[in-house]
């Protein structure tokens, strides 16, 4: 069994982005990110700040906008408007979830698809199906940077998606199609998810339930990336997968923490710097 070192992997894509961010800013452009933080979930809170802090170790501008959780809904489309309008904004995050008096699909669909680094608007979910270049949740694509940092070929393997989230499953989903998998997609309503599981060259998991996917649910050699993030009562940091009794049949899985985390805010990275290196054909 071997594990697939997501933080290993992240830090060497750090150290490369940050390279490009010098040279970028040799070209007077100072990548940009502006992050929009509404309410006060402590989860949500955390992650930006792990986003910021990532910012700033490779150089990049970060801004966070900390807003009340009565924040109205107009309130927060002006200051995407505006965020949309400033030349030094790259990139764009709304922290997810939204406090429920806020249409998400609303709020997303506003802020401009060339700054949407997080790769959820309509236009950037509809170019990544087609296979055209565009931003792309981090989550996903960070996951298939790791699988090909370990030279796993995608093409003609069954593959689980267990999660249908917007942000994560669904993408998933696609990319691992537009790369040559046949992908099952279990859900909520999967009547058996083992069904899908057993079978699985490669079972993917992210629904935030500590110890959903067991050993008997994997086939010998499976290959098990757990997109989870659960935190127990006792404070430690679990994902999906039944870690201890899973790795030993497996032939690669991701640990967490370590595993898919730090890949997700690497890419994020990657997205903004991407979005902020269109300045040079200006
Ligand atoms: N909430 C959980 N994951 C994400 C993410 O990748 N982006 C944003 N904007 N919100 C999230």
């Amino acid at each position: 069994m071997k594990i697939l070192d997501g933080k290993a992997l992240a830090c060497k894509l750090e150290i490369h982005i940050q390279e490009e961010v010098r040279e970028l800013n040799k070209n007077f452009i100072y990548p940009t990110l502006a992050v929009i933080l509404v309410g006060d979930d402590p989860a949500s809170a955390s992650y930006v700040k792990m986003k910021s802090k990532a910012c700033e170790r490779v150089g990049m501008n970060t801004l966070t906008f900390a807003m009340p959780s009565e924040t109205r809904e107009e309130r927060l489309l002006e200051k995407i408007a505006k965020l949309n309008e400033d030349e030094k904004i790259d990139g764009i995050l709304v922290q997810l979830p939204l406090p429920k008096h806020i249409n998400t699909s609303k709020i997303l669909a506003a802020i401009c698809p060339q700054k949407d680094v997080d790769g959820f608007h309509a236009l950037n979910v509809g170019r990544a199906t087609l296979g055209f270049e565009c931003f792309i949740p981090a989550t996903p694509l960070g996951v298939m940077h790791l699988l090909s940092e370990y030279e796993i070929n995608l093409r003609g393997k069954d593959c689980v998606v267990v999660g249908a989230s917007n942000i994560v499953g669904k993408p998933l989903a696609t990319l691992l199609l537009n790369a040559g998998a046949t992908v099952s997609v279990c859900h909520i309503d999967t009547k058996d998810v083992s069904l899908y599981t057993k079978m699985a060259d490669i079972v993917f998991v992210g629904v935030g339930k500590p110890n959903l996917i067991t050993a008997d649910m994997i086939k010998e050699g499976a290959i098990v990336v757990d997109i989870g993030i659960n935190r127990l009562e006792n404070g430690k940091l679990v994902g999906d997968v039944d870690f201890e009794n899973v790795a030993p049949k497996c032939s690669f899985i991701t640990p967490v923490p370590g595993g898919v985390g730090p890949m997700t805010i690497a890419t994020l990275l990657q997205n903004t710097l991407q979005s902020a290196k269109t300045k040079l054909k200006r």
